[in-house]
């Protein structure tokens, strides 16, 4: 996962290993119908039961993803997700929030397949809740609600940070088996295509953009449960995320002097 300010994406990059419990019990979600557009791959990208459902698919003519239809400048963004099962390496699932333009902010959770058995991204025989909390202090990735990962607001030491440009949500599947699993080595089986990926109760606290008033709360009750506005890492969290990263981390872009050998980014300092 990564977030990347402006227009230099993959600045920071982050992988993790992470076997977590099966998510139990599940609250209730948007209606996909009202609040995204499926934008690639023809039928590969499915809303179903009603709205209640996503799916995306990719097979070897192609991936497909969606994207939402507002526009959102700060908030807590949830979305449980089924990723592909199985022998999916090769495939890349990306879901992120991204402004647009030249010198667009994104916020990224990417998700490289694997071959079947070895523990790589997530347990993916279940969903998962993956949520952002963006607000004016912080960034902060939670997985099943355990934070993995926090990005600070360090303009003050000249690190960029996403608080101008209103974002959408994105996510889509597709084949990047020249550079996805082992560099590249590994390809994708297209024998076991399509590939599938699904999206279950969305939910979006967080404010609408518009020209015309910079923040609608998403949802009515929402101005009531302003709590991720201010949301940070409180002990027991701040020691959660180190758990985490010690146990499940298997690459930190902050420690990758190979790659940044002329220097590590700032807020890796
Ligand atoms: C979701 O929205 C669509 C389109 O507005 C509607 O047809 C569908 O009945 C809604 N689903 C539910 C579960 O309310
Ligand atoms: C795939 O799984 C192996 C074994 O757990 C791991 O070493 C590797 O980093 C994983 N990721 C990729 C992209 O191959
Ligand atoms: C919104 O408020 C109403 C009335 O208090 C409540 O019944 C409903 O569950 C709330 N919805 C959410 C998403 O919190
Ligand atoms: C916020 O909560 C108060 C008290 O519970 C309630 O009167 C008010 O209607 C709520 N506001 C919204 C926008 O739901």
């Amino acid at each position: 996962m990564s977030f990347s300010s402006p227009s230099s994406k993959l600045s920071s990059l982050l992988l993790f290993a992470l076997l977590l419990g099966y998510l139990i019990g599940s609250s209730k979600g948007g209606n996909f119908s009202q609040d995204f557009d499926i934008i690639w791959g023809d039928q590969r990208a499915q809303m179903l039961n009603g709205g209640q459902l996503l799916t995306l698919s990719l097979d070897k003519v192609s991936g497909s993803g969606f994207q939402s239809k507002n526009e959102y400048l700060f908030g807590r963004i949830d979305m449980q997700i089924k990723l592909v099962s199985g022998n999916s390496a090769g495939t890349v699932t990306a879901y992120y929030l991204s402004s647009q333009g030249p010198t667009h902010d994104e916020i990224d959770f990417e998700f490289l397949g694997n071959l079947t058995g070895e523990p790589y991204v997530l347990h993916t025989n279940a969903f998962h809740a993956y949520s952002i909390v963006w607000n004016k202090q912080r960034i902060i990735f939670l997985v099943d609600d355990i934070p993995i990962r926090v990005f600070q607001n360090l303009e003050s030491v000249g690190v960029p940070f996403p608080n101008k440009q209103a974002m959408r949500i994105y996510s889509s599947l597709w084949n990047a088996d020249d550079w996805a699993t082992k560099g590249g080595l590994v390809k994708t089986d297209w024998t076991q295509a399509p590939f599938t990926a699904s999206y279950i109760n969305f939910k979006a606290n967080a404010c609408i953009w518009s020209s015309a008033s910079p923040c609608t709360f998403s949802s009515p009750n929402s101005s009531n449960d302003s709590a991720w506005q201010v949301q940070t890492l409180d002990a027991l969290g701040r020691d959660r995320l180190r758990r985490v990263q010690q146990k499940y981390m298997i690459y930190n872009y902050c420690t990758d002097l190979k790659r940044f050998s002329q220097g590590l980014p700032t807020e890796c300092k």
